[in-house]
């Protein structure tokens, strides 16, 4: 059973006493925390506090040397980014992976191109299912004949927040999505994390910008030096009770989660 059964139900995802040493450095030691659907946690801290290779545990993009991971209560066996994505694991990167050359379907559906009924790649159809995400998600994006390379920031996360939707993602992992954008950029973005969390998928938010974590994030968890400070509410805190969890290391007296 989860630690944390509390009268939220089961949480999507809990990862329980992690842990990950390059040489002598302890960049995640001991951290614990977990996402419930249809919420948002921020995980904030300085550079090299540990978030991303917190995150790339869960992801499968880095092996880890201790902990366990449980999807909806049951023990996940996540080795690599396979496995994650059997587990509906995907994650956003700051710096998109998309192929600059390609359009918007194409860079969807890459390498899990839909084809017809004779094995042809079946351009149509991925476009008209492109077509049905983006109305949903973006309805604002008209560029679907433009290769990506062409689109604005915003857009090119729609693109590829859109291909994580589409492939069933219950568990986003976001790290730094509007780091390289924009104002409006960003609130573009900051629109479609409140889109996907109505439709219940779970998200870890990883962002240096406070107000955003206010605005977006329902907890958030503060990493210092590879270590969990604390889990608050972010209804509950101020941002100087969370800036003193990054910068000092102290929990607040309150809104702790
Ligand atoms: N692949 C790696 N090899 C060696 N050290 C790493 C590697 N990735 C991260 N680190 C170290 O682990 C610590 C945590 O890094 P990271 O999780 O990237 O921090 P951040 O909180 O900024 O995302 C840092 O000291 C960083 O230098
Ligand atoms: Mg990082």
């Amino acid at each position: 059973m989860p630690l944390d059964a509390t009268d939220r139900g089961t949480p999507l995802v809990e990862m329980r006493d992690m842990r990950k040493s390059f040489g002598g450095i302890h960049a995640v030691d001991g951290v614990t925390l977990n996402l419930y659907p249809g919420e948002v946690v921020g995980v904030l801290g300085h550079n090299g506090a540990g978030k991303s290779v917190l995150m790339k545990m869960l992801s499968g993009a880095l092996p880890r040397d201790g902990g366990q991971i449980f999807v909806n209560g049951e023990e996940a066996h996540i080795h690599n980014p396979r496995d994650a994505r059997n587990y509906r694991i995907e994650t956003i990167y700051q710096y998109l992976a998309l192929a600059d050359n390609l359009d918007a379907a194409s860079n969807l559906f890459l390498g899990r191109e839909l084809v017809t009924s004779t094995g042809l790649v079946d351009d149509a159809k991925m476009e008209a299912e492109t077509r049905r995400i983006m109305a949903r998600l973006n309805p604002n994006f008209q560029r679907f004949h433009t290769p990506v390379a062409g689109l604005s920031g915003g857009q090119r996360q729609s693109v590829a927040i859109s291909r994580a939707v589409y492939f069933n993602a219950k568990i986003l992992i976001m790290d730094e999505p509007t780091a390289a954008l924009g104002v409006e950029e960003t609130a573009m973005v900051a629109k479609l994390i409140d889109e996907l969390k109505a439709q219940g998928l779970g998200i870890f938010l990883i962002d240096h910008d406070i107000h955003q974590v206010k605005a977006l994030c329902d907890r958030a968890s503060v990493m210092k030096n590879g270590r969990l400070v604390g889990t608050v509410k972010v209804d509950e805190v101020s941002e100087d009770d969370i800036l003193g969890m990054i910068i000092l290391g102290k929990k607040p007296e309150k809104g702790l989660a």
